[in-house]
């Protein structure tokens, strides 16, 4: 299948759009027009076909414009996982994979009344020829859960999203779960499907505010917002930059018809520490693989409790800041410095080749509930090859 690259993407034809707005089309083009008496049988044709053509045209913007959504039932549900893996840390990718997929098919006995539910991974890697026998190796050990695998380029901005796409260009009234291999499931969630536009887990701000999203690592797209969302991101495909990207497709929902989270904002971004610690304790089913160590640095304790004057850790590694954070890769050395200063060290970012250590309140959390044994598991793995991987 073809690429899509943000470079020749053209604007949508008229045949893409209609995929969501087909019911009302009208049928004949060569109904005779009662003016033409004054025309000849050829230009009365051109005149039928240019107004015929103006009529759709308008009926389409119209339906454009409001992202309206004709929900018909899906013929099926599809999930959709993107990866990208290094011969590095490829395993363990695979293993958060294995147990997200494993959670996602776990559904209640009355769900055969659902639409059948396909898994398709896409992968891009680095090239290695051991990946590729690994991939087909797990492939064939995990039938039930992996449907299809699908290899693709590395596409350094446009990451996850230009994966799901190679996929989402071929789907027809599938109802879509989009997921990338940044986060673990800390259980299932059948109730995410209950969904008929785009819906997600945790609203990051309030109602009102105009940065309200829910973050794009695990979300339910109805068929007709899968095309809304193609569209959307075929127009704004051009960006080079990966802060603007996730500002036009994670934040920006103008594409949507309809949204909905399973959590509503509980006073900040689910990210933060509180929010995530008082989400986690109502049942959020998710842990970002980003968000769940801080770096054992005595200067943050001190930063902390407000008792340095200095802004940066001494320990700061911009090389590392930038290489570890995808979403700062076009920041500057000064740009990097400030962005630490003013937000980062807060946000349990990994900034130096200082150990990683789990936060403790959320491994007591964790090893209290059913699915958190093998979370603990896979986390104390991924810290093992993060902290191998700072040491250089
Ligand atoms: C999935 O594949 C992995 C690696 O090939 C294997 O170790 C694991 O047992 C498989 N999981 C299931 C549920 O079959
Ligand atoms: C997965 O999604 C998260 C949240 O949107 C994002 O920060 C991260 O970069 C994505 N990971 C990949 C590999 O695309
Ligand atoms: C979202 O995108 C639409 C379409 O490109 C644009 O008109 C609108 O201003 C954007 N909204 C925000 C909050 O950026
Ligand atoms: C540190 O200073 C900030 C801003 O002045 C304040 O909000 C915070 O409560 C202080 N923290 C401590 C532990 O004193």
């Amino acid at each position: 299948m073809k690429r899509l690259r943000p470079d020749t993407a053209r604007p949508q034809s008229p045949e893409v759009i209609t995929i969501t707005s087909s019911p009302q089309r009208p049928q004949k083009k060569d109904q005779k027009p009662p003016w033409r008496l004054r025309l000849s049988r050829g230009r009365a044709a051109i005149a039928a076909a240019a107004l015929f053509s103006t009529l759709i045209t308008l009926l389409l913007l119209l339906l454009r414009g409001t992202n309206r959504c004709y929900n018909l039932r899906p013929s099926q549900r599809l999930i959709l996982t993107a990866s990208h893996l290094r011969s590095s840390d490829g395993d363990l990718r695979l293993q958060i994979i294995t147990h997200n997929l494993k959670l996602l098919f776990h559904e209640p006995s009355n769900e055969g009344l659902l639409p059948p539910l396909k898994s398709i991974v896409i992968f891009s890697h680095d090239g290695d020829e051991s990946t590729l026998s690994t991939i087909k190796q797990w492939k064939l050990n995990n039938q039930s859960i992996v449907h299809q695998v699908k290899l693709v380029p590395n596409d350094a901005i446009n990451v996850d999203v230009s994966k799901w796409m190679a996929i989402l260009e071929n789907t027809q009234n599938a109802q879509v779960m989009l997921l990338n291999d940044s986060f673990l499931l800390l259980r299932p969630i059948p109730e995410l499907w209950d969904c008929t536009g785009v819906c997600g887990l945790g609203w990051t701000a309030p109602k009102g505010d105009a940065s309200r999203h829910f973050q794009s690592y695990l979300r339910v797209l109805s068929p007709c917002d899968v095309n809304n969302y193609m569209y959307f991101y075929k127009r704004h495909s051009h960006s080079k930059n990966v802060q603007e990207l996730i500002q036009s497709l994670e934040v920006n929902l103008s594409w949507t018809s309809d949204t909905k989270a399973l959590y509503e904002c509980d006073g900040g971004h689910p990210d933060e520490d509180e929010v995530q610690r008082r989400l986690l304790t109502k049942g959020y089913p998710a842990m970002k693989l980003k968000k769940f160590f801080v770096t054992s640095d005595p200067w943050l304790q001190l930063r902390l409790n407000n008792e340095t004057a200095s802004g940066i850790s001494p320990s700061l590694d911009l090389d590392v800041y930038r290489s570890k954070n995808h979403d700062l890769n076009h920041l500057s050395d000064r740009e990097l410095e400030d962005h630490f200063a003013e937000l980062g060290w807060k946000e349990n970012r990994v900034y130096s080749t200082l150990p990683l250590v789990m936060k403790r309140w959320l491994r007591e959390e964790l090893e209290s509930m059913v699915a958190g044994g093998d979370v603990v598991k896979i986390l104390e793995e991924y810290l093992v090859a993060l902290n191998g991987g700072n040491r250089k």
